[in-house]
């Protein structure tokens, strides 16, 4: 009998992507390793093996920082030039489409900018693209976008008519992990340009992250969920709520209730403010 453990190269393909999923590999997301236990807003993985002086270029398995905070401020900077500079919202579309200063584009299959009615007053902001949506391309189509599709026909409202929809991020955090706060505050010229070029009569925040970032405080979702704020734009103000995420509602349907009270509130906001 032979107790020898097997060695990689003695696996089969099929043994050896078994042995991927024991260990709970889901996905690949690109040639080399990458630990992402380092810090992720600083660094720049190494894409030529042979450009060793680079100063842009590192090890592959052990990223370290580099020119920390200048490289992120200047990238939040070039966000800024590049969403303020836009005029409607295609432009923004492929300003995004162009932007190289998020690490989080190079690991994402398709930027995701929006889907629903852009004629709509109302604006649903969730937190980044799933791998669902990565693959498609539009936010919230996968099993939690179903479940926001029916939480608001639940209010009568369908997403082709009457909501807009779109995410802080435009790209997939890889294995749906959470966005960093730096990833965050590199996106967010964007979907503060979005807002803008959108112009809402009501903005609804989906999901904690969306909602500490739109509102700028440490608060959880719990705390926030269901009360109406202002959200200060370009002069005006906009009503903004932040309602449990989707996904957290499908791990945690006790919350349900809570947001169905939400979702009325919403409705009767609707109607006090006569939009649509
Ligand atoms: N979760 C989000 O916040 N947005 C999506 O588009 C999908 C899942």
């Amino acid at each position: 009998m032979n107790s020898e453990p097997k060695s990689d190269v003695s696996y089969t393909p099929a043994e050896l992507l078994k042995s991927y999923i024991e260990w709970g590999v889901d996905e690949t997301i690109s040639e080399e390793p990458i630990n992402w236990f380092y810090e992720t807003d600083n660094i720049q993985i190494k894409q030529n093996t042979t450009s060793k002086t680079s100063s842009n270029t590192l090890n592959n398995t052990a990223p370290v920082s580099q020119a920390p905070l200048a490289s992120q401020q200047e990238h939040i900077d070039m966000a800024k030039k590049l969403a303020a500079n836009c005029k409607n919202l295609d432009e923004l579309s492929a300003a995004i489409l162009e932007f190289e200063g998020c690490s989080l584009k190079k690991t994402a299959s398709n930027t995701v900018f929006s889907d629903g009615n852009v004629e709509s007053d109302i604006m649903i902001i969730g937190e980044a693209p799933g791998g669902d949506e990565d693959r498609v391309g539009k936010p919230f189509v996968g099993e939690a976008g179903q479940l926001l599709d029916r939480m608001f026909a639940a209010i009568d409202m369908k997403r082709e008519n009457d909501f807009y929809i779109a995410n802080l991020l435009p790209w997939r955090p890889p294995g749906n992990r959470k966005p960093t706060d730096g990833e965050c505050e590199l996106c967010f010229p964007f979907i503060k340009r979005h807002i803008e070029l959108f112009e809402p009569k009501l903005i609804i925040c989906v999901g904690g992250t969306s909602a500490s970032t739109l509102l700028n405080t440490k608060s959880g979702i719990t705390k926030l969920c269901g009360k109406w704020q202002e959200y200060i734009m370009s002069g005006t103000t906009v009503p903004i709520i932040p309602i449990f995420h989707p996904d957290y509602l499908l791990r945690q349907p006790q919350f349900k209730k809570q947001t169905w009270h939400d979702l009325l509130a919403i409705k009767a906001k609707i109607g006090e403010l006569n939009i649509d």
